[in-house]
């Protein structure tokens, strides 16, 4: 069957059969470099993708269900000033980040960011609730995420 969805902003229309996961069609097909997932269980965080805005495990979703969906990767996101700023304190919290690590943290960032600004300290720890990751500890991702928030303010006040 073919579908359509809106990947980073693109259009793609893609032919996928009944069992393909999305995780194989946006590799295959669409050519994503960010998505090292390897365990297929929704357990390492490296398939995550932002669909319509929510966290999703890609290889846990058939591929149809990307039909007109609004699909987001962290090469997105990487030139944004949000994930610069986030990546630079995880950088300065000593983090070294592995591939998948590095997908699911960032884009759970990303998407804790577009929600709010504003975020209770409770509510940026749950974020990382699903994302198992030891080279980070939810506190240091807190701290990273609140001094972003601040750096976002004072970018906004510098013309
Ligand atoms: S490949 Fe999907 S969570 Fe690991």
């Amino acid at each position: 069957m073919n579908i359509e969805f809106n990947l980073n902003g693109s259009m793609q229309r893609v032919t996928i059969t009944s069992v393909e996961r999305a995780l194989d069609v946006l590799i295959r097909q669409c050519d994503v470099k960010s998505l090292p997932g390897t365990c297929l269980e929704g357990q390492c965080g490296g398939c995550l993708v932002l669909i319509d805005n929510k966290p999703a495990y890609s290889c846990l979703m058939p591929a149809f269900t990307l039909r007109d969906r609004r699909v987001e990767t962290i090469e997105y996101f990487t030139k944004t000033r949000e994930y610069n700023f986030l990546y630079s304190e995880l950088s300065k919290e000593g983090t070294a980040l592995c591939s998948s690590c590095h997908n699911g943290i960032m884009l759970m960032g990303m998407a804790l960011l577009r929600r709010t600004l504003t975020p209770a300290r409770d509510e940026i720890l749950n974020t990382l609730a699903n994302v198992h990751c030891d080279s980070i500890s939810p506190d240091d991702f807190a701290d990273a995420v609140l001094k972003t928030i601040q750096h976002l303010a004072i970018a906004r006040k510098t013309p």
